[in-house]
């Protein structure tokens, strides 16, 4: 039997998932020992041309998504606080593993849904969330899980990265690169969370709290965007042989943790200096593993349809897993009964 999806948005990130889970159906299959299907797509507008088609229902009524008692798997990419967080829990309510790119919700309403996934036995995972195609949060849940994490820095905004890159390599206006990458669709519906830093100290917040194993709140987070850099500042850093990066710290003191998003000068020499465009970067020290260094492109349809396709085959794999524990404990109980003695 297909595992069936349901997809709440179908915009950028929509769109990417569609894309990866047909481009990649065969070795999705041969990798989950799954067919994946997507039986449904919610989206206030029926009517926008879209790059992808498929053999599904596309419709403006969320229970047709999160009723429909056929669907395994609810993929949330539609964005903002309500209605995402009454759709995820009603959709784990229903039975449903949840699958979400949502950094607002999780770093604010995580923990409440993360309860209710518990709660109802089923899996809720949002690699999406941070760092766009950049495995970051399993990394951090599972390959570092040996390691006392002590510090995790990095630049985790597309979109500033992709305006502070060409206003330092190109002299263009703020403005206009702004514009390319919301057409682009690195940037937030509204992406004033992008460029005041909210976004990044969003990211921030959750991957503080994983990977100190801590809560970290929003509120927690000192916050400074990008919109007092000039071009001028840019040209003054090039001079000194630096640039300016919106950078997310966090780390780990004996006195407690310190979180914070703002603009830094960095030589360039400095490995983050590097990092362009939309491209994102993580370094995270841990006490074993000492130095490490994820990078990838931090936004985007497809890098972020490949993260959350990834989480998608996970939950095909537990899924799977389940159904196979149940064959063999099935197997176990038909066994005939032998007494200790025999
Ligand atoms: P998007 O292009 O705006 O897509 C969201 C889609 O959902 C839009 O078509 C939107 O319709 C629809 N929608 C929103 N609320 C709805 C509702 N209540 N009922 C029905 N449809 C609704 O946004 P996106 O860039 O794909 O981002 C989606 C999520 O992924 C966000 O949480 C974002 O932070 C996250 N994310 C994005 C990226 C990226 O690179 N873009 C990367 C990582 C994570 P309207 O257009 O009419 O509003
Ligand atoms: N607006 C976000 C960014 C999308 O530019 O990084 C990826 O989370």
């Amino acid at each position: 039997m297909p595992l069936k999806i349901g997809i709440l948005g179908l915009g950028t990130v929509g769109c990417g998932v569609v894309k990866v889970l047909q481009q990649n159906a065969e070795d999705i299959e041969t990798r989950t020992h799954s067919e994946l299907q997507i039986k449904a797509i919610l989206d206030r507008d029926l009517h926008r041309e879209r790059e992808i088609s498929g053999d599904y229902l596309l419709t403006d009524q969320p229970e047709k998504v999160l009723q429909d008692p056929e669907i395994d798997i609810i993929v949330e990419v539609m964005g903002g606080i309500e209605p995402a967080r009454t759709f995820i829990l009603e959709a784990l309510q229903h039975g449903k593993s949840v699958v979400t790119a949502n950094k607002d919700l999780i770093a604010l309403h995580g923990h409440e849904l993360l309860d209710a996934a518990n709660a109802a036995g089923k899996d809720l995972y949002f690699e999406a969330s941070v760092g766009g195609g950049i495995p970051i949060i399993a990394a951090l849940k599972e390959s570092l899980s040996a390691n006392q994490i002590t510090e995790v820095l990095g630049i985790i905004n597309g979109t500033t990265n992709y305006i502070l890159t060409a206003m330092a390599e190109q002299g263009r206006d703020y403005g206009e690169v702004l514009a390319e990458a919301q057409q682009l669709g690195y940037a937030e519906a509204n992406p004033s969370s992008d460029v005041d830093g909210l976004d990044a100290a969003r990211k921030l917040a959750i991957l503080a709290s994983i990977a100190f194993n801590s809560r970290v709140a929003l509120k927690d987070v000192f916050v400074e965007g990008i919109s007092k850099i000039t071009s001028e500042d840019l040209a003054y850093a090039a001079e000194l042989g630096c640039t300016i990066k919106l950078l997310a710290i966090a780390k780990h003191h004996a006195e407690g943790i310190e979180v914070r998003v703002h603009p830094a000068i960095l030589p360039l020499t400095h490995p983050l200096a590097a990092v362009k465009g939309v491209f994102n970067a993580i370094y995270v020290v841990g006490d074993a593993v000492g130095e490490t260094m994820f990078y990838g492109r931090g936004a985007g349809s497809l890098p972020t349809g490949s993260a959350i396709v990834s989480d998608i085959m996970r939950i095909a794999r537990n899924i799977q897993a389940k159904s196979t524990a149940s064959i063999n404990c099935t197997c176990y109980l038909d066994l005939p009964l032998k007494s200790v003695s025999d």
